[in-house]
């Protein structure tokens, strides 16, 4: 998810410019400036679902082993005051606790996963699902916890760090109703944490997607050329210790703007990091295998981008494949800023369908769902669930589940591929 929008200061920026010069252009393109928000594709009811228990929900993952997709959110409007990364920081009643649903893409339902041996706060933003290598049926779910720090909530006092954010790992044996609590990772390098992803049950790359929390600074980076957010490499050597202890933490990437959601590509070692506020997407690999990723490709979109997938197409031949990324974002992030605390506001979305183009090395960039914000307010993940073409008359087509860190639901919508 974006962190906090301060884009409107880029076009104050532009507007001081004496001419606006091409870059800045893009940029104002890029936050929505000028963009037609009133298209819905949520046009045919019948195919149409509002799922039930989703409210702000961020992250979405789709674990094709189970068919199963998993969100965490926060229920409540717990975003509205206390949510870091949008520099809103009036903390929340401690015990408050977001939630981990698993949703089937089959019936439609979300499931309200009970934790156990977990007592913190817990404030969700980016999570990610992988395989215990050791049990058939079980999965480890990454969750970052933007926990207030203590001393801050007794206190008040304004310049000190108010939040401590972390990462919650839990275990969960599918078909259960419970998620386990394994262990907290925090350590002095993970300050703005956004999004994971998840290389084994001890091994993840981890997004700060500022490098200043809050104030003047924080502004300043907004529309500084300066690249100052990370992706941190993080192996984890002791399951059984807490906060810093059975961790190395190292940098895994420095230089992109904002760099925001994680994501990976099937069958592949690629880790996509996403630009937010610049709305690129880029192709990282670990070439030496020690952690550290080397950018292999850029890909521009014209919106703000947030939590990237990867839909692998189970019904691909040569020629026809409709594989690709599926990125959520906002129609007019400019808004952001002005709406973080409004449970009132409707922020526009949008969802493209980046696939491999016919010319090699070329992608088609191509919107499958936009909303003005009244059934999906801002949209920060989607995920594919292919559809048997036997079933749609030889059609390609799939179910799209959009979820929104502002939104009352997350929604599914059929869409053609
Ligand atoms: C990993 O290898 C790359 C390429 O050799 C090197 O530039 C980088 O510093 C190494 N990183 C770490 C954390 O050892």
């Amino acid at each position: 998810m974006p962190g906090v929008f301060t884009i409107a200061s880029v076009a104050a920026f532009a507007a001081l410019t004496s001419y606006i010069a091409p870059s800045i252009r893009h940029e104002l393109k890029v936050v929505g400036v000028g963009r037609d928000i009133s298209v819905s594709t949520i046009a045919d009811a019948a195919n149409y679902v509002k799922i039930a228990d989703t409210t702000h929900c961020e992250d979405l993952h789709y674990y094709a082993p189970a068919n199963l997709l998993f969100t965490a959110c926060e229920d409540r409007h717990t975003r509205f005051g206390w949510f870091p990364p949008l520099g809103s920081f009036e903390p929340p009643k401690e015990g408050t606790k977001g939630s981990i649903h698993v949703v089937d893409p089959e019936t439609m339902k979300s499931i309200r996963l009970s934790f156990q041996n977990f007592e913190s706060t817990f404030v969700t933003h980016g999570i990610d699902v992988i395989a215990d290598p050791t049990a058939k049926n079980a999965v480890y779910i990454f969750a970052i916890n933007h926990h207030p720090n203590p001393e801050y909530v007794a206190s008040r006092r304004e310049h000190i760090t108010k939040s401590h954010s972390r990462i919650e790992l839990f275990r969960h044996v599918i078909g259960s109703s419970t998620a386990k609590h394994i262990r907290t990772v925090s350590h002095a390098s993970i300050e703005t944490p956004n999004d994971i992803h998840a290389v084994s049950p001890t091994e993840f790359y981890v997004t700060n997607d500022h490098f200043y929390r809050e104030g003047l600074m924080r502004e300043l980076e907004a529309i500084a050329p300066a690249k100052w957010s990370s992706t941190m490499h993080v192996s984890i050597s002791d399951l059984t210790a807490t906060d810093s202890a059975g961790l190395s933490v190292k940098t895994a990437l420095t230089g992109i703007k904002n760099n925001n959601g994680l994501g990976h590509v099937y069958g592949s070692e690629e880790v996509t990091v996403i630009s937010a506020e610049r709305g690129i997407l880029y192709r990282c690999f670990d070439d030496a295998k020690n952690g550290t990723l080397r950018v292999e490709e850029s890909v521009h979109l014209d919106s703000t981008l947030d939590n990237p997938s990867w839909y692998q197409d189970a019904w691909a031949s040569e020629g026809d494949d409709k594989s690709g990324y599926v990125l959520a974002g906002l129609a007019r992030g400019i808004d952001l800023a002005g709406h973080a605390k409004d449970p009132a506001a409707k922020d526009p979305s949008l969802v493209w369908l980046v696939q491999h183009a016919e010319v090699k090395g070329e992608w088609n960039k191509k919107v499958v769902f936009s909303d003005d914000g009244e059934r999906l307010r801002t949209a920060s993940a989607a995920v594919i669930v292919g559809i048997d073409p036997k079933k749609e008359g030889g059609k390609r087509r799939g179910w799209l589940f959009v979820t929104g860190f502002m939104s009352e639901n997350m929604v599914a919508t059929k869409i053609d591929l």
